[in-house]
């Protein structure tokens, strides 16, 4: 299976990368018994001028929305894991996939998906992560679990790259493994 994890934010190893960090070496360990190779994406590959309506009818699709869709759509399932800023999506997350949308409403292309959250207050997130796990399906997401991951810094041993919470680690691995089918 091949797996392509996405922080959902442009911080290059911001709390939301370590998270997919962490889902990428669990799964690569085969301890989770799913054969699997991750590649991570970065955001800031991907950087455009800011949608417009106007900017598409008069100069088409920057290069970056459809390389973006080819990356979903050259791996087998997903990992997202969301930034959450004031309540919603970060700036560089929608910003891609409003221009990918315009491509192609499936930006999500049928493909199986992890969805996290994660920040350094008690939610975690969770604001974000449940609007993205709603409206996934009109974007031809198969969402398989969820998991919005608080308090970042009590929860997260950044030295191993894993978290550190028991329990979270369990719901963790559950939702990571249910990529596998
Ligand atoms: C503009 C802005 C708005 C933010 N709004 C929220 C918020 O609504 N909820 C929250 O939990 N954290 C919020 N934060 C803090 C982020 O959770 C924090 O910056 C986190 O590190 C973002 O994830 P990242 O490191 O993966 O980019 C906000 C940060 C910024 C810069």
């Amino acid at each position: 299976m091949r797996v392509l994890a996405i922080p959902a934010t442009n911080s290059r190893n911001g709390l939301n990368r370590q998270i997919v960090g962490a889902a990428a070496k669990l799964l690569e360990s085969g301890e989770l018994g799913v054969e699997a190779t991750v590649d991570i994406l970065d955001l800031n590959d991907f950087e455009m001028p800011i949608y417009s309506t106007e900017r598409q009818n008069e100069g088409g699709f920057p290069e970056p929305a459809q390389r973006f869709l080819d990356r979903i759509g050259s791996a087998d399932a997903l990992i997202v894991s969301f930034a959450e800023h004031n309540g919603s999506y970060s700036v560089a997350w929608k910003n891609v996939f409003d221009w990918a949308s315009r491509i192609d409403l499936a930006v999500y292309q049928g493909r199986r998906m992890a969805m996290f959250s994660t920040a350094p207050g008690p939610r975690g997130g969770a604001g974000v992560l449940e609007h993205a796990t709603l409206v996934a399906p009109f974007f031809g997401g198969d969402v398989v679990g969820s998991l919005a991951i608080p308090s970042f810094a009590d929860n997260f041993d950044t030295s191993s790259g894993q978290l550190s919470d028991p329990e979270l680690r369990t719901a963790f691995a559950e939702v990571v493994s249910a990529l596998g089918g």
